[in-house]
């Protein structure tokens, strides 16, 4: 089987079995069967924050368990529950037909809901760690249920417990969030203010919605056409007296304090290296955005990697800063 079709960044990684499971309890009946094992078995919600370098030997499960549904409700907020099957866009199209605040930064990520949390996705000054109530969760070897509130996730900068200690162990099954009746509109990031207006819009759901997709779909491509994972690095976090050397070095760098030090636009370190736009063939950085790595069509995830490992390496020779990934590496 070919996975391309399951991967947003096209590429043609084999796999020998795959199966759907559209229920959390055919999930449990194959964990006690044994055929949720961690090594044999390959995970895969909308298949966007992955690179597959090789082939993959076992099983490949896609998590589509489906359905949106207000589980409860208060004078000020909206319990939902949602399959982790579910395509994340589309749930952020419901909570934003019915005028139901929280996730409409987070418009167009591509992705699942399933793997949402895994990584507490962000974009606009919003996190999903913000709306996010509890999640269901299979235990890969029991095949029991676990629910994990917002604590036990550990959630932080693009992470969460279950890409650190509990990584492999779980498949997400369902996902809760709490979203607002009123809703507490975030335009705090620039770009969305500056959009808006052009836009000749006031503030809300639907409009600051409209404005996070013209801004990505300005500078992201999409994976229907090009092949990509989004940002392919996280932002590093440095000290604060690191920052203050660099500055003196590169009085434009771009950054932003946060609680840890200092974050440092990836994106910026890349581009000023002189890496964007920059293609091989059939792959390559993208033109309008340094941070995500692109498959024009039959690049291998190894040329992808290896790509990734030169601009690593270039920039920790040019800037003295680590990037790490934040697209997962598949073997
Ligand atoms: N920049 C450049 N050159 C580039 C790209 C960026 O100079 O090629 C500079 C820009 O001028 C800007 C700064 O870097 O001042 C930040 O760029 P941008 O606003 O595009 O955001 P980012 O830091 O590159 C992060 C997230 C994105 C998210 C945007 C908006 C990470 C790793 N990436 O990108 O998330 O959409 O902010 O909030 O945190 C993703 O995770 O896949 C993703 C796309």
């Amino acid at each position: 089987i070919d996975l391309s079709p399951y991967n947003t960044f096209g590429i043609k990684a084999l796999a020998s079995k795959l199966v759907k499971v559209e229920r959390v309890e055919d999930l449990q009946e194959l964990a006690k069967k044994g055929e949720l094992k961690i090594e044999d078995v390959l995970l895969m919600g909308g298949g966007s924050n992955m690179l597959l370098r090789n082939d993959v030997d076992g099983l490949v499960v896609l998590n589509e368990i489906p359905g949106i549904e207000k589980v409860d409700e208060t004078s000020d907020e909206v319990f939902v529950k949602v399959g982790g099957g579910v395509v994340w866009h589309d749930f952020v199209m419901w909570a934003v037909g019915q005028n139901l605040g929280g996730v409409e930064n987070l418009s167009l990520i591509p992705g699942s809901v399933g793997a949402a949390p895994m990584q507490n996705i962000g974009a606009y000054g919003v996190e999903l760690k913000e709306t996010f109530w509890k999640l269901e969760a299979v235990h890969r070897e029991s095949g029991e249920i676990h629910t994990f509130n917002k604590e036990q996730c550990e959630f932080g900068y693009r992470s969460s417990v279950f890409k650190t200690s509990l990584r492999n162990q779980y498949v997400i099954a369902r996902v809760y969030f709490r979203l607002q009746k009123s809703p507490h509109l975030n335009t705090s990031y620039g770009a969305i203010e500056a959009e808006l207006k052009e836009m000749g819009e006031e503030p809300s759901v639907r409009t600051v919605s409209q404005a996070v997709i013209n801004i990505r779909q300005s500078k992201l491509p999409n994976p229907k056409e090009i092949g990509n994972s989004g940002s392919f690095f996280k932002n590093p976090i440095v000290s604060k007296e690191f920052y203050e050397e660099l500055k003196k070095q590169h009085p434009d760098v771009v950054a932003y304090p946060v609680k840890e030090g200092v974050k440092l636009a990836a994106g910026w370190l890349i581009d000023q290296a002189g890496w964007k736009g920059k293609t091989f063939g059939h792959y390559g950085v993208h033109k309008k955005q340094a941070l995500v790595l692109v498959n024009y069509g039959g690049a291998t995830g190894e040329e992808i990697y290896q790509l990734s490992e030169k601009i690593i390496e270039d920039i920790d020779s040019k800037y003295g800063v680590k990037l790490e990934r934040e697209v997962n590496i598949i073997k």
